[in-house]
């Protein structure tokens, strides 16, 4: 097992990496106030791990209740949060009762939402099923759900207790799945970590045959990078930000196709290759950094194009962003790999270009 702690003084909190972590009874029950939790997971899920994590919590005298929402992004929305206040609330379930949230990031998101809002805030641990969720949204506090007119936009910070991920829950995941979650493996050696850029490339084929080791060794160095940057900047005054590479065009491709249809890593691919040529375009970015990028994509598989909404739209639905300041519309950029900025002005004839040539050419 690989551990590091997220160093947030009174909210600090250890992510352990390793397998088979979601029999380890004594590993949840060592983070709980009292020995009682509600594990939330969804109808995927939870045919395939719920039972062994309430066996793994009888072992460790732990009473448990189970609620199964219904899977997927189209239901990361109020009405499936007030499913998990009605369980909360008709089972009586008291603040000193921690959450369990058992599944990918649409489950982390909702979970963290309803355990910093339930009774004004509950504790709750994270258990990432999901690549994507081991490697970013179980870590760091963010929690939220979707509003029909942005992504992610109604939400709180609220630091989970524990992050546990079982790199075996990998083996069920589908393979669309795996490849999305690469997009925010490779999202941290582009904006801060150049040498696992580099690693990325010579390793991806194992990555994505699932070797275990190779697996332990991105999730690790994953987990690490967002925790540094956590640490310094836990509520996105400054650098923080930087997570977002990608992530204001991927937004704007997500709400504007539809809640669902584009997985958010693979979003987030085709908005990296936009922030990418933008760079590009600035002068920033040389052609060979760009195309390694382009490439890196390609080899996972990822969707490179971003769907042909046309530039306006996209502008549209970006000046949602949660990065807007005073109408200004702030993006990651990069002056080269492992070295990402936050840039305000970037023209708007160079933004279009950039999501134009995205569209049709790359
Ligand atoms: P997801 O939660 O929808 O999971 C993907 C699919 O895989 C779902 O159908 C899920 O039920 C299924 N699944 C999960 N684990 C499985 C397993 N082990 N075996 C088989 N199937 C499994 O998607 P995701 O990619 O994990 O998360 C995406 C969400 O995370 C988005 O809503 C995004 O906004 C959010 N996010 C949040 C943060 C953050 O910092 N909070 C960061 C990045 C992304
Ligand atoms: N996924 C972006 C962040 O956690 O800040």
């Amino acid at each position: 097992m690989r551990s590091l702690n997220v160093a947030l003084d009174e909210r600090a909190y250890d992510i352990h990496i390793g397998r088979g972590l979601i029999d380890r009874g004594d590993l949840l029950s060592s983070v709980l106030k009292r020995k009682r939790v509600v594990i939330i997971s969804n109808d995927v899920v939870a045919p395939l791990y719920a039972a062994r994590v309430q066996q793994a919590l009888d072992a460790a005298s732990v009473a448990h209740r189970l609620v199964v929402l219904p899977d997927g992004e189209a239901h990361k929305d109020w009405s499936t949060l007030n499913l998990i206040f009605d369980a909360l609330l008709g089972a009586r379930v008291e603040r000193s009762t921690t959450l369990i949230a058992l599944g990918g990031g649409v489950i982390g998101d909702m979970v963290g939402f309803a355990a910093a809002t339930y009774q004004r805030g509950v504790p709750f641990i994270q258990v990432p099923t999901t690549l994507l969720s081991q490697v970013d949204s179980s870590v760091g506090g963010k929690t939220a759900i979707n509003h029909p007119l942005g992504k992610n936009m109604i939400g709180a910070f609220h630091q989970p207790r524990l992050v546990l991920a079982d790199i075996d829950t990998l083996d069920t995941l589908p393979d669309r799945e795996l490849r999305a979650g690469m997009a925010e493996v490779i999202k941290y050696g582009l904006i801060r970590d150049r040498l696992f850029f580099d690693w990325l490339e010579v390793n991806m084929s194992r990555l994505l045959a699932r070797d275990a080791d190779a697996l332990a060794f991105a999730i690790e160095r994953s987990c690490r990078n967002k925790a540094e940057v956590v640490i310094e900047d836990e509520t996105e005054t400054g650098v923080r930000a930087l997570l977002n590479l990608g992530h204001t065009f991927g937004h704007a491709i997500e709400t504007g196709m539809g809640y669902g249809e584009w997985l958010h890593g693979e979003a987030v691919a085709a908005g990296s290759l936009m922030a990418a040529e933008l760079s590009r375009r600035l002068g920033w970015l040389t052609d060979g950094d760009f195309e390694r990028i382009r490439r890196i994509h390609e080899v996972v598989g990822l969707p490179l194009r971003g769907p042909a909404l046309g530039a306006g739209r996209y502008l549209e639905l970006m000046s949602h962003d949660k990065k807007v300041d005073a109408g200004k519309l702030r993006l990651v950029l990069l002056r080269g790999i492992g070295d990402a900025v936050i840039w305000g002005d970037a023209p708007v004839a160079d933004i279009s270009a950039a999501i134009e040539y995205c569209c049709e050419h790359v």
